[in-house]
């Protein structure tokens, strides 16, 4: 008696033979830092519903992008909570701008690091939403502007490619063509192409105080169960000239990373959001789960469907985990 004729569990006999059989494997390069910037000098303050993330001023950011340069992180995002928000978000294009000073702090430490700045108004904007207001709704095409001018004013202070987050139609266009004009030729765009209106996004809003003083972003951002619409907007972004395309949140859209996957000719990023990792530092905390062994286990979840970059708050401990063993 020879059954059964297949033994799938010969190739998971031994750590070394796992090993040789693995289809998924995390390397330090698909991992990209966010780090949250303040103004001052030497200041940190922790963001309380995400352990171990913490806002800091230019000076701390450029030495935490420094260490994980060091680890082999390769990439950090920028977002910047400004001293004074208005309307119009004027912090994010000016020259002394909380990101632009945290953009020149980081390339004067550490110039081979690739510096990603987020682009968008909902952390420049004293009503926390993501465009221009007007007639009590966000403006599409006003805020393109406004969108363009931050970008063109990221890449004048060293930024090496621009993010825009803020789901407005057209704005890769319009900051392509903005960037092309300033002689920007060389600044990827990295598209937030399918953002999701998700409740995932709760602790990042405090870090960044970001939440809507009114009203919520379904109005611009893509409605949860929609998969076809995800493909829309990325077909979108490709034509307007997106050099990355982007699936936000990650875990409970890993079907749509693997749809955008097989449709991309460019690369794929997944953020793995504020919510995905507050969840899990909160039932480690409890000792309900095993931290290391969870999120690594995301991230490689978050590979596997389709992603080849992967932007995460553990971006420094997994390449640690990984690296280090
Ligand atoms: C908007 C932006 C948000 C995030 C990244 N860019 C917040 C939002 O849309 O409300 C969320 C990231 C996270 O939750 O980790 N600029």
């Amino acid at each position: 008696m020879s059954y059964p004729i297949e033994r799938p569990r010969r190739l998971r006999k031994s750590e070394t033979i796992r090993r040789m059989a693995r289809e998924t494997v995390l390397t330090p390069a698909d991992f990209i830092m966010p780090l949250f910037t303040i103004s001052g000098k030497n200041k940190r303050e922790p963001v309380e519903a995400m352990p171990g993330v913490a806002r800091m001023s230019a000076d701390l950011i450029a030495k935490e992008a420094k260490n994980a340069f060091a680890v082999g992180v390769p990439a950090i995002i920028l977002f910047g909570i400004p001293d004074h928000k208005d309307a119009v978000g004027s912090d994010s294009w000016s020259e002394n701008g909380v990101v632009q000073n945290a953009i020149k702090a980081v390339k004067d430490a550490v110039p081979e690091m690739c510096v990603i700045c987020d682009v968008c108004m909902c952390e420049y904007t004293d009503h926390g939403h993501c465009g221009v207001i007007k007639h009590g709704e966000v403006d599409n095409d006003a805020t393109l502007e406004l969108l363009a001018k931050q970008s063109v004013s990221f890449a004048k202070a060293g930024a090496d490619i621009v993010a825009p987050s803020d789901m407005m139609d057209g704005r890769i266009s319009a900051i392509r063509d903005a960037m092309d004009a300033e002689g920007y030729l060389d600044i990827a765009i990295l598209a937030y192409s399918a953002k999701y209106a998700s409740g995932f996004y709760g602790p990042f809003r405090e870090a960044a105080g970001s939440a809507p003083q009114f009203g919520d972003r379904r109005g611009y951002q893509m409605d949860p169960p929609n998969v076809r619409e995800a493909l829309r907007e990325v077909r979108l972004d490709l034509e307007e000239g997106a050099d990355i395309v982007m699936v936000k949140p990650a875990m409970a859209y890993m079907d749509v990373i693997r749809r955008v996957a097989e449709i991309s000719d460019v690369p794929v990023a997944a953020y793995n959001v504020s919510g995905e990792y507050s969840m899990v530092k909160a039932a480690a905390e409890k000792g309900w789960i095993d931290e290391k062994r969870v999120a690594l286990e995301i991230l490689t979840g978050i590979k596997r469907a389709g992603a080849d970059m992967i932007l995460t708050y553990w971006a420094k401990e997994a390449t640690e985990w990984i690296t280090i063993r």
